[in-house]
């Protein structure tokens, strides 16, 4: 669409393939900071550099974020710290951070990446759910806040075949949780069209939807025993 970008990711050498490929490809400026994003202060330094950069800044994507499915008490307490820092504090400091120079925009945009956990309590994924919560929660109200300045979108995305872990746990979870995959570059678009259109809620493919129609029709109780057999198929030992 002709945007430049700023990435953000892990610093590895990953990172750098993908702004050469996509300079080369689409002809746009790309720029990329490599930072541990649970580390204390990483979204300050990544503030900091965008600060730097000197550039009008007219969208936020927040789309960092970890999952797992294991029981509560079979993960070290501090990766769940990790979770919550990652998919929730992470998203909360870089809205605070860089929308000062979103407002300054005439139009500007904040799409947050939740997840259909956003929608459920999900058994087995109980601190990635309850982060996904948290994005859900935040992206509504701050929506509120800002209308006339900023439009913030929030993705709630079933499966996505984003890497091997993924594929794993989807070839293992049953039929209903495998029939909501999707691939990455269909939900990147849906996603962004959504954005642009100022949606509040994207909810990409038809799962979403799909589920919260079961869920409204067999009861909450009925909804979670279903969840509780899917998810405990997907569990994998770290
Ligand atoms: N995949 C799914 O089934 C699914 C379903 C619903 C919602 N979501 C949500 O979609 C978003 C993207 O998930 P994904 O499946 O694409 O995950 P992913 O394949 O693990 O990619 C996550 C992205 O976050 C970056 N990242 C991870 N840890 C980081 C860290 N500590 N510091 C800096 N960057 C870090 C990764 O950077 P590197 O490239 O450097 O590793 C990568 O760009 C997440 O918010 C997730 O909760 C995913």
């Amino acid at each position: 669409m002709g945007y430049g970008l700023l990435l953000v990711a892990l610093d590895d050498v990953h990172l750098e393939n993908t702004r050469r490929e996509i300079e080369k490809n689409y002809e746009i400026d790309v720029r990329a900071f490599g930072t541990d994003l649970s580390d204390h202060c990483a979204a300050e330094k990544v503030s900091q550099w965008v600060e730097e950069q000197d550039v009008p800044i007219s969208i936020l994507i927040n789309n960092v974020g970890v999952g797992y499915v294991s029981g509560f008490l079979e993960m070290p307490l501090d990766y769940y710290e990790k979770v919550v820092n990652l998919n929730a504090i992470v998203m909360m400091k870089l809205s605070y951070l860089v929308l000062p120079r979103l407002m300054k925009e005439e139009n500007a945009y904040i799409l947050n990446i939740g997840s259909i956990a956003s929608l459920f309590p999900a058994p087995y994924k109980a601190i990635y759910s309850a982060s996904k919560h948290f994005v859900k929660s935040f992206s509504y109200a701050l929506r509120e806040e800002l209308k006339n300045d900023v439009k913030v979108s929030v993705a709630f995305p079933a499966g996505i075949y984003t890497n091997e872990s993924i594929k794993d746990r989807a070839h293992k979870f049953g039929w209903l949780a495998r029939l909501g995959m999707l691939e990455p570059e269909k939900v990147a678009r849906q996603c962004l069209r959504g954005m642009f259109r100022g949606q509040r809620r994207i909810m990409p493919g038809n799962a979403p939807v799909v589920y919260s129609r079961i869920r409204d029709v067999l009861g909450y109780r009925l909804t979670m025993s279903i969840l509780m057999r899917n998810f405990k198929k997907g569990i994998i030992n770290h």
